[in-house]
């Protein structure tokens, strides 16, 4: 067990032998000119997993995901998500910065979709309003701790955008740990949404790197957005053959991961700091209203022993499971957070 153990997030793990020496083998090419093999094998593998004609390699979430929205939002268009998506929130206004998008949130239950509300938010292009072109749903759900957006939302509001020719993104950063949670094949969430946006960086080990998955269409466009915004890159199939390495390897896992979460949710529950109910993946939101210790406190006072969590907000603190935190450091994790919750 490491002296310090990182359970702030699902991408502070560091590459495996086995993904270093995938990588130190890489054939590369210059993937500007299309001429990495590793790279354009990933892409074709990722796509096939989805069940989609093409993909695209990126450098990270955020820009894939910035890449997808300006193939399914013109500039001056709508989008709809969450209050707190990722693609919104926490990506610093990219979205109106780099694709000048509009947008427009629902309040946020988390993986819960109210698709009626949703539907009811739609503005039809022809009317002195920006027009609606797209939504983009969060799976799995970063900020509603880790949950899992159920198929049968999902195919609602499939249905929703198709009756208004409307496009569906989805921010897959963490498609993978739904896939596993829920035993939903990728090819059948692939088949729901028009964009997706995939990490290979959270959780699954890579040290980074993202595909959007898509039309061979859209995914031409994509290449030439991906330039724009400077993410082209060379000998690039390093990266991917970490990518590839995680996905072969780091995905069937996850279900350790999520074990070990729903462990540390059973043990702090009896403080009233999380329903071990609600966690379905890799991440524990610990609600501390009611708890003595604040989100600060709690994490200074772990971290003085060796434990690293991360402060949300004020009285909000998230512990996550990964590839690089095993039984016995869950262990100690428990036993060091409910001492301070007992505090
Ligand atoms: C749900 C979600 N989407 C997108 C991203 C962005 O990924 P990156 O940090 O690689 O830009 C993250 C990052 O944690 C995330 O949690």
């Amino acid at each position: 067990m490491a002296d310090i153990l990182d359970f702030r997030s699902d991408t502070v793990t560091r590459p495996t032998a086995g993904m270093r020496a995938a990588m130190a083998e890489a054939v590369v090419g210059d993937d500007v000119f299309g001429d990495d093999p590793t790279v354009n094998a990933l892409e074709e593998h990722v796509a096939a997993l989805f069940g989609h004609e093409a993909a695209l390699f990126a450098p990270s979430g955020t820009m894939a995901n910035q890449i997808a929205l300006q193939l399914v939002v013109p500039p001056g268009g709508e989008l709809l998500a969450g209050a707190d998506a990722h693609v919104l929130t926490y990506e610093l206004g990219a979205a109106a910065t780099y694709g000048g998008i509009s947008s427009r949130t629902w309040p946020s239950d988390g993986a819960m979709l109210d698709v009626d509300r949703i539907a009811g938010m739609i503005r039809p292009a022809g009317y002195p309003s920006v027009p609606t072109a797209a939504i983009a749903v969060e799976q799995t759900h970063n900020l509603g701790g880790g949950g899992v957006v159920p198929l049968s939302a999902l195919r609602d509001l499939r249905a929703v955008a198709d009756a208004h020719g409307l496009a569906l993104h989805c921010d897959g950063a963490r498609i993978w740990h739904a896939h596993v949670a829920d035993g939903v094949p990728l090819a059948e969430y692939g088949a729901l949404f028009d964009t997706l946006s995939v990490c290979l960086s959270k959780g699954l080990g890579a040290p980074v790197g993202s595909v959007i998955v898509g039309s061979r269409e859209r995914i031409a466009r994509a290449r030439v957005v991906r330039k724009r915004m400077g993410g082209g890159m060379r000998q690039v199939g390093i990266l991917a053959a970490a990518g590839r390495y995680a996905l072969d390897h780091h995905v069937r896992r996850l279900a350790d991961d999520h074990e070990r979460a729903g462990r540390i949710a059973e043990a702090l529950a009896p403080y009233g700091v999380v329903d071990p109910a609600t966690v379905r993946t890799n991440l524990v939101i610990l609600d501390l209203t009611k708890a003595a210790p604040d989100a600060p406190t709690l994490v200074a006072e772990a971290a003085r022993r060796g434990v690293l969590i991360a402060a949300m907000l004020p009285r909000t603190a998230r512990v996550i499971t990964h590839l690089d935190v095993d039984d016995a450091a869950v262990d100690h994790a428990i036993t060091v957070l409910s001492e301070l919750l007992s505090g």
